[in-house]
């Protein structure tokens, strides 16, 4: 491994937000272009939305949100950011593989080198430092540690790498939150048995997590299993969008799958792999090394369209098709009665030895990754189109009603600026599951980006400042009526290869130019940094009442 550099740091910009916002690039801010008059009546127009906007700026602080143990941080995952994917020893995983085939990424990029974290997470990890969180998320690639899966030895180099990481994030007072799978697996599991399709997998997935907690696991004291496993198993067994890109009609041509039926199956194995690794950790390593182990979900946040009987029952059955087809086995023992009604045979039993295993092995925590809310629409008794991401839910979603949009576009075509969603998503999770610890995993807001803009077009992020401050704005309201919420992470701290959109979506609170490494921060990392520094006093908290509720 080289040496990890530090030379592309770049201070914060000693801007004041006030300044960012007047060149924003938000729709919200932009004019069509008129004669001179109206430029400067629109001047003002925008000064005004400008001071109304600064002063919702301050509608959320940090003292709204526990002062003690409660983790805010940055969130990212292996392959999105490493690069340095044939070093140190790795093994090749399925989106090595992927991406390395003709027409499968815009604009034919991969990650190969991505955001080159590989030789630079020290210089990351003082970009953390100087943001001031106390707490990273990151993924650990299996083909570092196991390039061959089970089927070979432990890479000493792979090791070394993520204690390395661990042991500089602990020396900035950083605690570790370790996803064990964040969708790249060995290359050779899905050749050997067909990967997530065979109950095999759940040995592999055992092992793997064994290694991590075995290896890591005495500075480690927060693991999520899988990510998000609700929606790669639909982009990958059903919509055939992610690798190994297997579906049928109606949802996609692929030249081998089965929509109807390898999801729940691959589903189902991921369960009981999360179900063996929480086993292993609770009997054998949680009792001495005292950490948590949970599950991260993605979890959408669903409107009706219409306020009608059959659209508040899409929505339903849209929550149940989306994190409770994981989280109710996982907690409350089985598939959620939505899906099991509209499934029927297609959804797969537990039997009684796996219900005991998933009785033994509640969770800790759950994680919640949440970025929009969509209008939902019944497909039941309305013919439409089926809806890719909510599958056999019958259900459409949509993104505007009577000609308005559910809120501001971002970057990212189907996520839209929501921010009421986050206390809707979290209410309805801790009613359904007895109010489990939650941690926000990921959350935040792209910018569209093609390969002739440089970073000057994107430090200005006032929409990801105004998308944030939102979403925290509701989060700390859920808190406020009870919901055990421990903790928040921006997703990301870095632009990043995001999965089949290559390098157009940047998330990042520190723009990344892909060609030079040179990281820069956008106005949000610095808005990120007085927010956690506590330096963003409402008006009204520092009367000391109450915090208002956000309302622009
Ligand atoms: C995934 C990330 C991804 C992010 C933004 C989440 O669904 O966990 O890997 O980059 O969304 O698209």
């Amino acid at each position: 491994m080289e040496n990890a550099t530090t030379k592309n740091y770049i201070p914060f910009p000693e801007l004041e937000f006030a300044e960012s916002e007047k060149s924003s690039n938000s729709k919200t801010a932009r004019g069509r272009p008129g004669m001179a008059s109206e430029a400067a009546a629109r001047l003002l127009l925008l000064l005004s939305a400008h001071q109304l906007f600064f002063s919702c700026a301050s509608a959320v602080d940090r003292s709204q949100f526990p002062s003690s143990n409660f983790l805010f941080g940055t969130s990212t995952s292996a392959y999105q950011i490493e690069g340095g994917y044939l070093e140190g020893n790795k093994g090749t995983s399925n989106w090595d593989v992927y991406t390395h085939k003709q027409g499968t990424i815009r604009g034919g990029s991969n990650g190969d080198t991505a955001a080159d974290h590989y030789h630079r997470y020290m210089e990351d990890i003082e970009l953390m430092h100087s943001l001031g969180v106390n707490s990273y998320r990151f993924s650990i690639a299996w083909t570092r540690i196991l390039p061959r899966g089970r089927f070979g030895d432990v890479n000493p180099d792979g090791v070394a790498f993520y204690n390395a990481i661990i042991d500089a994030l602990w020396q900035k007072g950083i605690q570790p939150f370790v996803t064990i799978f964040h969708y790249d697996i060995p290359h050779e599991l899905d050749e050997r048995y067909g990967g997530w399709l065979s109950p095999e997998i759940q040995k592999d997935f055992g092992y793997f997590a064994e290694v991590c907690f075995k290896m890591f696991g005495d500075r480690v004291k927060f693991w999520t299993t899988i990510n998000e496993p609700n929606l790669l198993t639909k982009f990958s067994y059903m919509d055939g969008w992610y690798p190994p890109c297997r579906c049928s009609k109606p949802f996609g041509n692929c030249a081998f799958g089965n929509s109807s039926i390898e999801p729940y199956i691959v589903a189902h194995n991921m369960i009981l792999s999360h179900a063996n690794a929480v086993s292993i950790y609770r009997n054998n390593y949680q009792g001495k090394q005292g950490g948590q182990i949970g599950i991260t979900v993605s979890a959408r946040w669903y409107e009706p369209f219409r306020n009608t009987t059959v659209d508040l029952l899409a929505v339903q059955r849209a929550i149940s098709f989306n994190a409770p087809w994981f989280l109710d086995p996982i907690i409350l023992g089985d598939y959620p009665p939505e899906m099991r009604q509209m499934l029927g045979a297609n959804l797969p039993n537990f039997t009684s030895k796996e219900k005991r295993k998933l009785q033994a092995t509640k969770l800790d925590f759950i994680g919640l990754n949440h970025y929009t809310t969509v209008y939902l629409k019944d497909c039941i008794f309305s013919p439409c189109a089926v809806d890719p991401i909510d599958g056999d839910a019958r259900v459409v979603s949509l993104a505007e009603r009577d000609g308005v949009l559910i809120g501001e576009p971002t970057g990212t075509p189907y996520f839209y600026d929501v921010p009421h969603g986050m206390e809707k998503v979290v209410m309805h999770y801790k009613q359904r599951y007895n109010n489990t610890p939650t941690y926000i995993t990921e959350n935040g807001y792209a910018q569209a980006s093609n390969h002739s803009m440089a970073a000057n077009d994107f430090i200005n992020d006032a929409g990801r400042i105004h998308y944030i401050r939102g979403y925290l704005t509701f989060l700390a309201s859920a808190i406020r009526k009870g919901a055990d919420i421990r903790g928040y992470f921006v997703w990301s701290l870095l632009d990043d290869f995001e999965w089949t959109s290559g390098y157009t979506q940047r998330y990042g609170l520190y723009h990344v130019d892909f060609k030079t490494q040179k990281r820069t921060p956008k106005l949000s990392a610095g808005w990120y940094r007085k927010f956690l520094k506590g330096s963003l006093l409402t008006r009204k908290s520092r009367n000391g009442s109450q915090p208002q509720h956000y309302t622009a």
